[in-house]
Order: C-alpha cells, then sequence, then structure tokens
C-alpha cells in the first residue's frame, strides 16, 4: 500500500445552507471548524448502507483498503497503516482543565488556552486538500436516558467507516438531536493536508505532532495527527470514557472500562455483570464467554452485552443499570481464534474492517494464534512477504478488527435496551502471574472500591511502551479517567452510598498466575464459568466462601468442577494469600495513595491501615 495518486472524491458534497440539520449550535461549530481547517469538501454522514459502501469502495480506490476474497470474507476489508501509528499514544494525551489539580498526577496537562492556541496553529489549514466528514453518533441506544449525542468532524473516511460499525450513526442521529440539543464536539484531523496536485499516501497521519486533548470543563475533544483506533475514533476512549467520566461526576452516574456480559442460570434467572480489565486482558474473550460443555447441560448461558465500555446509571429502583454506549467491537486480533473464542471468530467472519493484520495469498486474513500453523506465505501487516520462518510478526500484536455488534452470535437480546440493564455483580481483574488470588469477593462496596483502586497489571501491547511490568491501573481507567483519580474513588464511594443495599456485590479476579515454570496454571476462556458461576450463586446467597485477610475467597469445593480435572492443590496455590507477598504489594498500595492523596478518601487509607495491619501481623 503506497502512495497512491489522490483519488476523485466520489462523494457528493453538501454545501452548508443544505446541511441536514436546523441545529445551531451544530451549524456554527462546522461552519467554525472548516473556516479552521479549510477543507475542499464537507460531507455529513447519513449512516446509510449505501454510504458505507461507497465510502469503503473510495478507500478502495485510495488504497486504505484492500478488500478481501468475497467468498472467504464478504464484505470485508483490511487496512494497514503506517507503522509508526499503530496504538493509542498515552504520552500525546492530555486532560486540558482549567485547573491542573483537576486532572490530577495520571493525566498529562497543559492550561486550556495555552493548549488551544497549540492546536488552532496545527489545525489550521490541516484538511487542505482533503474532505471534511461531519459523523453525527450517539453513544448508546437512541434516544435512551443514558445515552449521548456526538459528533465527529474528521478528515479521514476510515474514520467514518468504522464509526458507521462503532456507533449508532447518522441521520437518524440528527433527529433525536433536533434544533436545540446538544452534543460532544469532537475534532479530528490525521495532520497531513495535500497541497495542489499532491499524491496522498494509503495512511495519512503526522508523524511529528500528535496530540489527543479533552478538555473536561467545554467537554470538547480535538485530535490531531493518528488515525488509528482510541486516537481517532473518538466515541470511544475520548468520548465515552475520559469525557463522560467527567460528565458522570457531575451528575451522579458512572462511565466505566467495563464489559458488560449477561448470565442466565438453569432456573431461568437473569443476571447481569460487569467486568473491568486494563487492554489486552482478554475483555473480548470474557464477554463472549462459552460455558463448559458440562455448564451449558446444566442450563448455562452467557449472553453479551458489550466489551470495552458501560455506562452505569442508578434507577428509580436504586439498582444500578448498565448500557454499552458503543455498538461495535473493536478488538485486539492476536490470540483470537476458534478455540479462544469461537463467538468472535463468528462475528468477523464478514462485514469486518480488520486494521494490521496479515493477508493470506487467497485474500482472507490472519494473525498469529488464529491457527496452531501458520500459513506458509502471507503479505504481513507491513505490505511485506512473510513465511512463519522470517522472524517478524506477520501481524501487529495491537491490529484490530471492526464489526458490529449485531454480529455477534451471543449478542444478549437486551443488548440494545435504552432502559439499560440491572447489575447483580461488578469484576476488576488485571494480569497478575503471582500475588493476587484467582477470585476474590470484596466484605463491602467500599472494600471493593480500594480493591479495584489499587489494581495492577502487566502491561501488553494496546499501549505503546514497555511490555511486561506492573503498573498500576485503578479500575483499569489509568488512560482513561478525564479528571482526578482521587476525586474518581470519591466519586465511587459516593455512588455506593447512594445506592446502599441495591448495590452490586465487587469482586477482584485473576486469571493470569503463573507457576514457577512461568506456565499459566489457570485455564481460562471458558472455564472462567466456574468463577463466574460461583460469584452468581454468591449474589443469590448460594454458595459459601471463606473469610480470608483480603475478602471472601472459594474454597476448592465451592466451584463446580464438572467436566474438569483441576487439581485441589493447584487451585490451592493460585487463591492462598501469601502475606509475604502481599507485604510488597501492600508497599506498592502505599506508593500509589501517596502519589493520588489529593482528595484521597478516608475510607481507603482506613481499608490499607486495616489490611496492612492484618497481612503484616
Ligand atoms: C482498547 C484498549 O482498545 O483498552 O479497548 O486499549
Ligand atoms: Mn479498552
Amino acid at each position: 500500500m503506497h502512495a497512491q495518486a489522490h483519488p476523485i472524491p466520489q462523494t457528493k458534497p453538501v454545501q452548508m445552507n443544505g446541511a441536514p440539520t436546523s441545529n445551531r449550535k451544530l451549524l456554527n461549530w462546522v461552519a467554525e471548524i472548516a473556516a479552521l481547517t479549510k477543507p475542499d469538501r464537507i460531507y455529513w454522514c447519513d449512516g446509510s448502507d449505501a454510504e458505507y459502501q461507497r465510502l469503503c469502495a473510495e478507500l478502495v480506490v485510495a488504497g486504505t483498503f484492500k478488500k478481501l476474497n468475497e467468498k472467504r470474507r464478504p464484505n470485508s476489508y483490511l487496512a494497514l497503516s503506517d507503522p509508526t501509528d499503530v496504538a493509542r499514544v498515552e504520552d500525546r494525551t492530555f486532560i486540558c482543565s482549567a485547573k491542573k489539580e483537576d486532572a490530577g498526577p495520571t493525566n498529562n496537562w497543559m492550561a486550556p488556552a495555552e493548549m488551544k492556541a497549540t492546536l488552532n496553529k496545527l489545525f489550521d489549514g490541516c484538511m487542505r486538500g482533503r474532505t471534511m466528514y461531519v459523523v453525527p453518533f450517539s453513544m448508546g441506544p437512541l434516544g435512551s436516558h443514558i445515552a449521548h449525542i456526538g459528533v465527529e468532524l474528521s478528515d479521514s473516511p476510515y474514520v467514518a467507516v468504522n464509526m458507521k460499525l462503532m456507533t449508532r450513526m447518522g441521520s437518524k442521529v440528527l433527529d433525536v438531536l433536533g434544533p436545540d440539543g446538544s452534543f460532544v464536539p469532537a475534532l479530528h484531523s490525521v495532520g497531513a493536508p495535500l497541497s495542489a496536485g499532491q499524491k496522498d499516501v494509503s495512511w495519512p497521519c503526522n508523524d511529528d505532532h500528535k496530540y489527543i486533548v479533552h478538555f473536561p470543563e467545554t467537554r470538547e475533544i480535538w485530535s490531531y495527527g493518528s488515525g488509528y483506533g482510541g486516537n481517532a475514533l473518538l466515541g470511544k476512549k475520548c468520548f465515552a470514557l475520559r469525557i463522560a467520566s467527567v460528565m458522570g461526576k457531575a451528575e451522579g452516574w458512572l462511565a466505566e472500562h467495563m464489559l458488560i456480559l449477561g448470565v442466565k442460570t438453569p432456573e431461568g434467572k437473569k443476571h447481569y455483570v460487569t467486568a473491568a480489565f486494563p487492554s489486552a486482558c482478554g475483555k473480548t474473550n470474557f464477554a463472549m464467554l462459552i460455558p463448559p460443555e458440562s455448564f451449558k447441560q446444566q442450563g448455562w448461558e452467557v449472553t453479551t452485552v458489550g466489551d470495552d465500555i458501560a455506562w452505569i446509571k442508578p434507577g428509580a429502583d436504586g439498582k444500578l443499570y448498565a448500557i454499552n454506549p458503543e455498538a461495535g467491537f473493536f478488538g485486539v486480533a492476536p490470540g483470537t481464534s476458534y478455540e479462544t473464542n469461537p463467538n468472535c471468530m463468528e462475528s468477523v467472519k464478514a462485514n469486518t474492517i480488520f486494521t494490521n493484520v496479515a493477508l493470506t495469498p487467497d485474500g482472507d486474513v490472519w494473525w498469529e494464534g488464529m491457527t496452531k500453523v501458520p500459513p506458509a506465505h502471507l503479505t504481513d501487516w507491513q505490505g511485506k512477504d512473510w513465511t512463519p520462518d522470517c522472524g517478524r510478526l506477520a501481524a501487529h500484536a495491537n491490529s484490530r478488527f471492526t464489526v458490529a455488534a449485531t454480529s455477534c452470535p451471543s449478542l444478549d437480546p437486551q443488548w440494545d435496551n435504552p432502559a439499560g440493564v440491572p447489575i447483580s455483580a461488578m469484576i476488576f481483574g488485571g494480569r497478575r502471574s503471582t500475588t493476587v488470588p484467582l477470585v476474590t469477593e470484596a466484605n463491602t462496596w467500599n472494600e471493593g472500591v480500594y480493591m479495584a483502586a489499587t489494581l495492577g497489571s502487566e502491561t501488553t501491547a494496546a499501549i505503546t511502551g514497555q511490555v511486561g511490568v506492573v503498573r498500576r491501573d485503578p479500575f483499569a481507567m489509568i488512560a482513561f479517567c478525564g479528571y482526578n483519580m482521587s476525586d474518581y474513588f470519591a466519586h465511587w464511594i459516593n455512588v455506593g452510598a447512594n445506592v446502599g443495599r441495591a448495590s452490586p456485590k465487587l469482586y477482584c479476579v485473576n486469571w493470569f498466575r503463573k507457576n514457577d515454570q512461568g506456565k499459566f496454571v489457570w485455564p481460562g476462556f471458558g472455564d472462567n464459568m466456574r468463577v463466574l458461576k460461583w460469584i452468581i450463586e454468591r449474589v443469590e446467597g448460594k454458595a459459601s466462601a471463606q473469610q480470608t485477610a483480603l475478602g471472601h475467597i472459594p474454597d476448592y469445593s465451592d466451584l463446580d468442577w464438572s467436566g474438569a480435572s483441576f487439581s485441589e492443590q493447584t487451585f490451592k496455590a493460585i487463591t492462598a494469600v501469601d502475606h509475604s507477598q502481599w507485604q510488597q504489594e501492600l508497599a506498592l498500595h502505599d506508593e500509589l495513595l501517596t502519589k493520588l492523596d489529593y482528595h484521597m478518601p478516608a475510607a481507603l487509607q482506613t481499608r490499607y491501615g486495616a489490611l496492612k495491619e492484618t497481612l503484616t501481623a
């Protein structure tokens, strides 16, 4: 995918006076941004299937997309990004609150006026030679009281088509917005203007300047220089987490980095569970879990509401209700197979955009882990010839698929319910080879908040930087909380106090314990159902557990081992609370609490003190 002649756009431009909305705020903003960025054309996305097909065809002409073999992977495309633009750029991500302390020590900060001055210079003329796509989208079911509208202005047609799969996008959103409705303005440019006659490249981006900027007080997003994933699909991390977390704090709800799944018990009772994990900890696999055969025979069923983000609001009955603000999955491809996640493989069988995976000679896709035996010959994610012995990855470790939620065979019937689904339990997990037990139930909401606040995880490829070091990732939100983390903890404590007795039970899990040989001990995937069943039975008051220094932990006999050969001894090893390891762990908690001491809730300090006393006794 090398430089191509700049394609003649097929997309019919719509003049501002023909804009498909009478919303003054939107019209003014589009006019203002067009005056600043100076695109050649403005195009209002209607979100129709015909438009999606047309834009995809244009992306093929531009060399950004390759159409995959229609027989093997119908209506699907492969995009290969610039090799420098392959992941979210956390070091270039900013929360520009008026006061630095409102962004807190876990966010990059710059004064709003200074940042606006920098951005205004960069955005001046940055869309020259390109089309500015106006992409209206709803995060959450259209018209839901938990949902919110955003509008992304982007000079990337790749963004427009991905937003069609990832959100409810187009004219229907403008209808809900109406003449006076408000929206979150989300401005995006790849930062690569074209001068007259200049050839475009297949993946324009800006190597020198990248800025992913949030203004929490005015609830605006400005993103410059990258076309990849969360840097560019602004509904996802930028809006649904960073800006929405700020909105939730002000309005009494939660915007969380959580999957949502449904569990039906053999008695036919339906529960919904959320689970927060740092990036690339197998959230999509857990969200699409298929129970072991013996559980299916008993009548257990798992369904998917969302794989990445949950917006959670107290309902009139005092319970917490969650929606998935997204309408699609932007998942990590490597490691996904018919063994690890059949529902996901079925989801991406057709109608999918793949980014940075490898291409097979017959026009299909492949990534590490998809099959046990790799194909003999591929074109890798950089467009180079690849053979199994060449020493390079065929697919980038952070390569992705984008697919609509409606393609998922395990999709829950309530996934699009505007009222949301009632939450019975919330799970927090990290990737920890030692120390943290397989599962722990918090005794109280606030003890659960402490568990979540002190979550740690070994880093992976979804973020740039070193792989395999433990970083503290409170609530899996370290990269996604739009305000001061200690204020966020306080908000969680307040939400729990308001919900009171109807609050979900909180759990900490760790699927990633390793043995002395460095091998994972817990089988994970479908076997996580054994832990999930115990959680549901705890919620229903049916299962027993042992009280430990950390909270309630099941005994071997408390889990259903039907169809498994997991030994009691190994189970004990991964559920034991090793006091010497925990002393080291608590020293790291202390470091975190000190770093986040601004507005740190007293309840968390108290819990730290109590743990220290018990675990060092
Ligand atoms: C994601 C992430 O892409 O968390 O979901 O990085
Ligand atoms: Mn995520």
